[in-house]
Order: structure tokens, then sequence, then C-alpha cells
């Protein structure tokens, strides 16, 4: 039996990238290829993975890495749909559940919002755990549907296929692990390589930075917003980033079935101030990338043309548009203790407070309570009364308010003087 010789020795490659040197394009296919047919070890990965987390890599590398990854799977193509595609994507928060308004929204343009979307892991929900709320909705599609959805609806909301990038699957579940998923390179590449493989057109980041963003520091996430943006140009995809604040949940609800309810609410033209803003910036951004850089995106909210559309997407994946939203049975309410400005509530402890009140998973394999989460009746500038209702608990056991109290004890606060108000949309990056 004869075994083929492996062109390059991962040891080397570690060794380069131990001593911050440069990988060429060569050996990064081979890594990538080696690593997912198993011939490149996870301990030999950790190493590599680590280097790069401390000593970074070059703006080749990372297209090398990026484009590696997409040759390890499929490749979607929308041509011959007859509508332009665009695509956003978000690198997730607390009480982010823009996408529902969004797609439909962009929809009722006549463009094609194709969204490959994931489920929560950790204190940021996912776009398929809140859609699952809807008695009915499916999640999964096969291709043929997909695209048959988008040609119809122009919008798709459904779950990504284990066909695209899997050697990022692979690499994103070790560095899960290995304390390593926080390096830019990393992250970018694995983004953008779903993305590209995805096909769509023009693509629009949502890079968040704050308390409850995956990256707080707003340096660093313009650095990663910086290195996606040159990624999806480099590969032919019109990228823009928007750089938005993440420190303050965004909207007032956090939990599945309550952030469908919310954006129901703003897809009929009301909504807190906040998601309707975020909304439409990223819709006029995305039909920019259209062609569309005049569409009057708030009239379709208040008008019914973005409510239209998200009902015709629904019924398409077998949801029930009508059928009322499941409700928790227990609820917790936290009063104010005193009158004045709410001057600070903090995301990441609400975030995590609705995670453990059953709205997220700890593990890939847990379900999550539709109706759990945190309803805010008031946001930082709000002027409150003592006794007044600062928020509440939703929960199908109520055994967890206790532990979710916990969570949000320090994390919001009342005084005499009103904040100054904060922007939530910071930069435009393209
Ligand atoms: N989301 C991804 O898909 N990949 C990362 O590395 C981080 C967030």
């Amino acid at each position: 039996m004869t075994t083929s010789i492996e062109p390059f020795d991962v040891v080397d490659l570690i060794r380069v990238k131990r001593s911050s040197g440069t990988l060429s394009t060569a050996q990064i296919d081979w890594l990538i290829d080696a690593y997912t047919r198993g011939y490149v070890a996870d301990e030999q990965m950790s190493a590599l993975t680590m280097a790069i987390f401390l000593n970074g890599m070059q703006r080749s590398e990372i297209r090398d890495l990026t484009l590696a990854m997409i040759a390890s799977g499929e490749t979607m193509s929308f041509d011959g749909l007859g509508r332009t595609t665009v695509d956003k994507h978000s690198t997730g928060g607390v009480g982010d559940k823009i996408t529902l308004p969004l797609a439909p929204l962009v929809a009722s343009f006549g463009v094609a919002v194709p969204q490959l979307s994931g489920r929560g892991l950790g204190h940021t929900g996912g776009t398929l755990d809140k859609l699952e709320s809807i008695p009915g909705w499916q999640a999964s599609l096969t291709n043929e549907r997909m695209r048959e959805i988008l040609a119809d609806e122009g919008a798709v909301i459904c779950a990504a296929g284990t066909g695209l990038a899997p050697a990022d699957a692979k690499l994103y579940a070790l560095r899960d692990i290995t304390g390593t998923v926080e390096a830019i390179p990393l992250i970018a590449s694995s983004i953008m390589s779903k993305k590209i493989a995805e096909g769509t057109a023009a693509l629009v980041l949502d890079v968040k930075f704050g308390s409850g963003a995956f990256i707080q520091d707003f340096t660093r996430a313009q650095e990663l917003a910086h290195t996606m943006v040159d990624l999806g140009t480099d590969a032919g995809v019109r990228t823009s980033a928007l750089l938005t604040d993440m420190s303050v949940p965004l909207g007032k609800t956090i939990g599945n079935a309550l952030e469908v309810r919310e954006s129901l609410e703003t897809l009929s033209g009301g909504g807190p101030a906040d998601i309707r803003e975020l909304t439409v910036a990223l819709a006029r951004e995305m039909l920019a990338a259209a062609g569309q850089p005049d569409a009057d995106v708030e009239a379709a909210l208040d008008d019914g043309r973005a409510m239209d559309s998200w009902n015709r997407m629904i019924r398409a994946q077998g949801g029930d548009p009508e059928a009322p939203l499941p409700v928790a049975p227990h609820t917790h309410v936290v009063t104010a203790a005193e009158s004045g400005y709410l001057i600070e509530q903090e995301a990441l402890p609400f975030g995590i407070a609705a995670w453990r009140l059953g709205a997220g998973r700890a593990r890939k394999q847990d379900p999550v309570m539709a109706t759990a989460g945190i309803e805010l009746h008031a946001k930082p500038g709000d002027q409150v009364t003592a006794g007044q209702p600062l928020f509440t608990l939703h929960s199908e056991d109520e055994s967890r308010f206790g532990r979710a109290l916990e969570a949000v004890e320090g994390a919001w606060s009342i005084g005499g003087t009103a904040p100054a108000p904060r922007s939530l949309v910071v930069e435009r990056i393209s």
C-alpha cells in the first residue's frame, strides 16, 4: 500500500505563525484541506489558532483562509433568480431581533433577501429560535425550496445547511473550546466564508460593540468591520458595515416569542425607537447596495407593505402569522426603588438573565423556551417614579427567577440627571 506524501509539515506552519511569519496560499490551502480530512490533528490546529490569536494574520493570509474554507464545501448561486440579492449579518447582541422586520421590509422593494441563520448559544439569541415560537414555522428548507421562496416572496430566513464551508464548522467548534474564538482574522474569515459561499451579490454587516456584543471594544470592532468589508470586496461582494452600540439591550424585549411580538409592532409602523432606527438604517444600506438608494423604507413600515411581506414569508415556511404567540405562565415584576431617570441598563447582565430564564441554551443540543425572557418597561433616559415597573421576567419555571435576578443585580441605576443620549449607529465602513 502506498500513502501519498503531504506537501507540508504542520509543525513548520505552527512555527511560522508562532514567530509572526506569513503563510503562503499553498500552505493555507493545504492546511485547511488536511484539517478537514483529519490529517492535521485538533491539537496541532489548536496550537496554530492560538498562535494566530496572539500574533494575528496578514490581509493575504486572511483572504487565503477564507477562500480555503469556502472551497471545503458547496457554494450557492442566486443567478437567474430575477432579483438582486442582499444579505445582512449581525455579529449578535442582546435583544437583536432586527433580521425579523428587516428581511420582509427589504423584500417589499423587490429585492431578494436570503437570510441563512443560526441558533443561539450563550446569552445572544438565535434568529431561528425566535421564529420557531411562531406556530407551524419551519427553519429547515431544501436549497430548491429556499430558492423558490426567494423567487416568489423575496425573503427567506432559514437554517444554514451543513454544506457551506464545513471546514469553518470544524474550526469554529475547536476555537470554542480552546479560547481562540475572539481572534479577529478567525472571526472575519469564519463569517465571510459562509456569506461568500452563500452567493449573495451584496452584504451589509451590523458589527456591534459594547457590553452585550461579542467584541466589546470599539477599536477591535472597527478592525473586525474593516477586515470583513475587505474580504467581501476582494471576493466581488458589495460589502459595507455599520458599527452599532450594544451597551444596552436593543428594544424592549429579550427572549424568543417576546422579540417576535416586538418585531410585529415594528412591522406595523410602531415598536421601540431604537428598533425602528436600526431597521431603517440597515434597510437603507441594503437597498442602496441593491441599486435603490432613494427607497422610502419608513413608508413601507407605516403603510403595511412590510407586514404583508412578513405574512407571506411566514406562510411560505408553514407558519401561521395570525396564530397567537405563546405566553409564559409565570412572571415577576421588578419596580423602581426611587424616582428619577433610568441611567444605566447594561446589555450583558440582561442577556444572561434572559438566558437563565430559559430563552437561550448552554449546550448546542438543549431546547429553548419560546416564552422565556425579559420585557423592559423603561430604557435609559426615561423618567421613572418609585414603585413603577422597570422590567418583567417571564418563564415557564418560577424557580429560575432567583438566578435571573442575581444576574441583573447592579446592572441598572436611577439618578437625578438624565444621561447623555447615545448614538446607536456610530460609523459606516465601506
Ligand atoms: N460567528 C461566526 O460565524 N464565526 C465566528 O467566528 C464568530 C461568530
